[in-house]
């Protein structure tokens, strides 16, 4: 008889995809465990992976702050409020970032305790599999041998580095570092303009930070819809990003204190730029680091991300994996709604995720939200639509707020009227979205959305009216 203790389903990895699978497992009665090794830096259990220590919500902590910091800056004296004496106490806003992770961190072990979960603080490892199912070491903080018949692997992602440029969270910063810097840099340098470019370009310019980013591609966020893109970089642009496209990046050299970066600009011409900071937000890679895949022989492509099929099973019979470690959006709420499908087909089942309508938000401002299809990939399909789009500029809440940049653009079937992307740039979009969800979910058409009552004054009746404006019946426009 063996001394691991006995579960019906393990957890590797307690960010998003991990903790939340383990909790949908124990609500529908399984003995659940769930391993996770990030510590805080008393050395202490800190669940919630990526997302909650380095990922999505100290990001919008600072986004919070830095916003805050702005608008008392500028922003309040279109309303007739004038700030003087104004100062930045930034290790303040970084101790009021670490306290909003602190607190998801425990909301995070106090969800295990009200639901019964095991929480395993150090690494989990596969060990083998026999006839009492997988055995998973658990090692580091905590030793331990547990064994189950089913495995989740929810281990995350990592930040990609750029070869001959490795983190050192100084100068070279991945989320991590870009998170906790201890000093606004005058100069703040980002390669990559994707989501961490921009949201943490946005935070460190709003604080102050002359920032530039280095962007590979010649075009400026090509999975958005185009129109928004453009209105989105041009925003930036204004704000004082100052965004260089179609940079090919060359050496990348250390000096005591700053960073010098040659890159070939779009003209192919060579640059030089020199800054306090580097970012690198260039993407992320899956993380099975010391997982023990190869004791079991859990299947990886070529890439790296655990292979599975359309519900989250991999090559190994009771072995699933969910979130930024298999295929699919690198998004916690991707991750989550995995997490959940997981846990409800092991108890036989029908989880499921739609894949057509996982929402995207760039946590910007204005911010970015859509989803479904943009109106570049519906040509490139040859479907025939309709595009219905309302500006910001003419809604009355909009206008009240002082915050009247951007719109609501909805792209519906030219023959069903089905709603088949919407894509929002504004106030609040992250919010917004939320109806489109809903709609397309239920297969609603732009007409139902037009139909229905919205509060007034609201955003949302931008939403609305965007709707309208598919068959050409703005009200307000
Ligand atoms: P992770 O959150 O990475 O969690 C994996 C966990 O497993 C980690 O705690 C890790 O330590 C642990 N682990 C790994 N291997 C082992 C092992 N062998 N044993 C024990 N534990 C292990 N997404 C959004 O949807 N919205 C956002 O606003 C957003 N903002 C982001 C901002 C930044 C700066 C970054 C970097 C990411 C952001 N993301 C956002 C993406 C989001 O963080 C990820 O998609 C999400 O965290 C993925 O969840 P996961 O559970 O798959 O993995
Ligand atoms: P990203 O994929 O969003 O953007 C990376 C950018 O770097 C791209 O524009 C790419 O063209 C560029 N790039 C790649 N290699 C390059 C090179 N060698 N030189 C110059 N540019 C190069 O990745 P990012 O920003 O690192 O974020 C990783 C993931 O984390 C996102 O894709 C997203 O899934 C998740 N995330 C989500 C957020 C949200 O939901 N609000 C916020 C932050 C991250």
């Amino acid at each position: 008889m063996s001394n691991a203790k006995q579960f019906d389903v393990v957890v590797i990895g307690g960010g998003p995809g991990g903790y939340i699978a383990a909790i949908r497992a124990a609500q529908l009665g399984f003995n659940t465990a769930c391993i996770d090794e990030w510590a805080n830096a008393k050395g202490g259990p800190a669940p919630g992976g990526t997302c909650t220590n380095v990922g999505c919500i100290p990001s919008k902590a600072l986004l919070q702050s830095s916003e805050h910091y702005e608008h008392a800056g500028h922003g309040f004296k279109e309303h007739g409020i004038e700030v003087s004496g104004l100062s930045l106490n930034l290790a303040q806003l970084l101790k009021r970032k670490d306290g909003v992770v602190k607190a998801n961190n425990d909301g995070i072990l106090y969800l295990f305790k009200k639901n019964k979960v095991s929480f395993f603080h150090g690494r989990g490892t596969f060990a083998g599999a026999g006839e009492g199912g997988y055995t998973v070491n658990v090692s580091g903080q905590t030793t331990d041998t547990l064994q189950a018949k089913h495995v989740i692997v929810a281990t995350g992602s990592n930040a990609r580095e750029l070869p001959g440029a490795a983190f050192d969270e100084k100068l070279i910063l991945s989320n991590t570092g870009a998170l906790a810097i201890d000093a606004v840099p005058a100069n703040l340098g980002v390669i990559g303009a994707g989501v961490i470019g921009l949201e943490m370009g946005s935070v460190w310019r709003r604080l102050g930070a002359k920032v530039t980013v280095l962007e590979g591609l010649p075009t400026f966020l090509g999975a958005v819809d185009e129109q928004i893109a453009k209105e989105a970089q041009k925003l930036f642009t204004k704000q004082g990003l100052s965004i260089n496209l179609g940079c090919k990046i060359g050496a990348i050299t250390k000096g005591e204190n700053n960073v010098t970066v040659e890159y070939a600009d779009a003209k192919g011409e060579a640059q030089k730029a020199t800054f306090d900071k580097l970012i690198v937000s260039i993407g992320r890679v899956p993380n099975t680091n010391g997982l023990g895949i190869e004791s079991v022989g859990l299947k990886t492509d070529e890439r790296g991300f655990i292979v599975v099929d359309d519900e989250c099973r991999t090559n190994l019979p009771n072995v699933w994996a969910v979130g930024d470690v298999v295929r699919g959006p690198m998004l916690a709420h991707k991750a989550e709604e995995e997490g959940v499908a997981v846990a409800e087909r092991i108890a036989g089942q029908h989880g499921h995720v739609n894949f057509n309508t996982i929402p995207w938000v760039i946590y910007t401002s204005p911010e970015i939200a859509w989803v479904g299809k943009t109106e570049q990939a519906l040509k490139a399909e040859g479907v025939a639509y309709k595009a219905g789009t309302f500006p910001f500029m003419a809604n009355g809440r909009a206008r009240a707020l002082g915050d009247t940049n951007g719109m609501v653009k909805f792209l519906a079937d030219a023959t069903t009227d089905e709603i088949l992307g919407v894509h929002i740039i504004g106030p609040m979009a992250s919010e917004l979205i939320s109806e489109a969800v809903v709609a397309m979910e239920f297969k609603a058409s732009s007409e139902d959305i037009a139909r229905i009552c919205h509060a007034h004054p609201s955003l949302s009746e931008a939403t609305k009216e965007a709707a309208l404006a598919v068959d050409k019946r703005s009200l307000n426009f």
